[in-house]
């Protein structure tokens, strides 16, 4: 007997194990790209050095199968790209992105300014900005944006100019060396996107933060959005909010009987999109830490998830793009992070579309079939 994916699905979901030896039917061969690309969502993968990524040429492969764009995870950093003062280093970015060219694949950056200090490089937390602070600072992220953007030029068609500049835990803006030179977050956040909008005036500029659905979220969204809303009155030249989708399990959603609500994401949606900002979808995966440890259970509760909230955040045209923070499990940050993969059963985390020998899961299949449920972009 042969049941398709979403039949198991539905199965594994309400927690029926599946009977031994029954063949869940192959998908037909449609890729992730294909099946987005017909709504005009671009598809991409954030790509790093490692076995698992970019040293393998069948991981290579599946990016340039499945993606229509990709991003580099961490080569595109600040700490990577200017690891001295003056001395910057393109090594690794330049050869991600040649490849990427080669293979008909959009980049996009990430990101030009991460705004918390333990992200900035050691020699610019602890620089010594001299007797006119405020214009060394200005000095200091002016030569990085402009040398950074004016290398990559428009071969860049996004930045995520400016990551993750409010505090969770507070809903305050965070502060940093820089900030606290040049005038405070707003005007420096202002200055960030100024800056790369002078040296790349045709890349997308995007805000990238890791607010979410959840209810502890609440303070995060609500100042994700006055950043938004201050930074538009002050003419800004931002066009996106990231929304980087590291989601996982909301329990305190789920509780109110099965299926996500996602009232107050919604609600956060119509008010970025009211102010006229695209949205990204910059750094999707799944976590699976509150999942059973059988895998079949757990694939298909991380399905379940990634397909509750593509149907909710795609049912808004404005998002042009869906980026995953890598394709394959093995691949996944998730993997190496144990404080914040934390599973009590400590198997390997599975919280992508691709198993580690790079076979498609369920989550892949959510993802297929939210694409053909959304409506084509605007
Ligand atoms: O490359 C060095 C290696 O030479 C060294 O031996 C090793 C041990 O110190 O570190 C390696 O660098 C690590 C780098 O990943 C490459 O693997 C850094 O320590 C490690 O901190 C870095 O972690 C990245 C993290 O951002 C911090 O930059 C993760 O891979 C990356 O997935 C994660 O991505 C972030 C986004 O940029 C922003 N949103 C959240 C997301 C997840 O934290």
């Amino acid at each position: 007997m042969t049941l398709n994916r979403r039949q198991a699905l539905a199965l594994l979901a309400a927690g029926i194990a599946l009977p031994p030896g029954l063949a869940v039917a192959a998908r037909p061969g449609v890729t992730l790209k294909e099946a987005a690309g017909r709504k005009g969502l671009r598809i991409g993968n954030a790509m790093a050095g490692g076995p698992n990524r970019f040293e393998n040429p069948a991981y290579r492969a599946l990016t340039a199968r499945e993606c229509h764009a990709i991003v580099c995870e961490n080569a595109t950093k600040w700490t990577t790209l200017q690891p001295r003062p003056g001395v910057f280093d393109f090594k690794a970015a330049d050869a991600i992105f040649a490849w990427a060219r080669k293979e008909g694949l959009k980049r996009r950056g990430h990101t030009l300014v991460w705004q918390e200090d333990r992200w900035a490089p050691s020699w610019l937390v602890n620089y010594d900005f001299g007797a006119q602070p405020g214009r060394e600072a200005e000095r200091i992220l002016s030569d990085h944006i402009t040398t950074v953007t004016r290398h990559f030029g428009d071969d860049l068609y996004s930045w995520d100019v400016m990551n993750e500049a409010v505090d969770p835990a507070t809903g305050e803006l965070r502060e940093s060396v820089l900030t606290r030179r040049l005038g405070g977050p707003v005007a420096q956040i202002d200055m960030c996107f100024r800056l790369a909008r002078a040296n790349v005036p045709r890349a997308q500029l995007v805000y990238n933060d890791f607010m979410g659905p959840e209810a502890g979220a609440t303070k995060h969204r609500a100042s994700v959005l006055r950043l938004l809303e201050a930074l538009k009155s002050k003419g800004t030249p931002i066009d996106a909010l990231g929304m980087q989708s590291h989601i996982g399990p909301w329990s305190d959603l789920e509780a109110k009987g099965g299926k996500a609500p996602f009232r107050e994401w919604r609600k956060f949606l119509d008010e970025v999109t009211g102010m006229g900002y695209k949205l990204v979808i910059s750094e999707f995966d799944v976590s699976d830490k509150a999942l059973p440890g059988d895998i079949a259970r757990r694939d298909a509760g991380v399905a379940a998830r990634a397909k509750d909230y593509l149907d909710v955040t795609l049912s808004y045209r404005q998002v042009t793009d869906l980026f995953m923070w890598g394709l394959s499990d093995n691949a996944n940050w998730l993997r190496s992070q144990k404080s914040m993969a934390m599973r009590e059963h400590g198997m390997p985390s599975r919280t992508t579309a691709f198993d580690d020998e790079l076979a498609p899961k369920p989550m892949y299949e959510a993802m297929i079939a939210a694409f053909r449920e959304m409506p084509p972009r605007g």
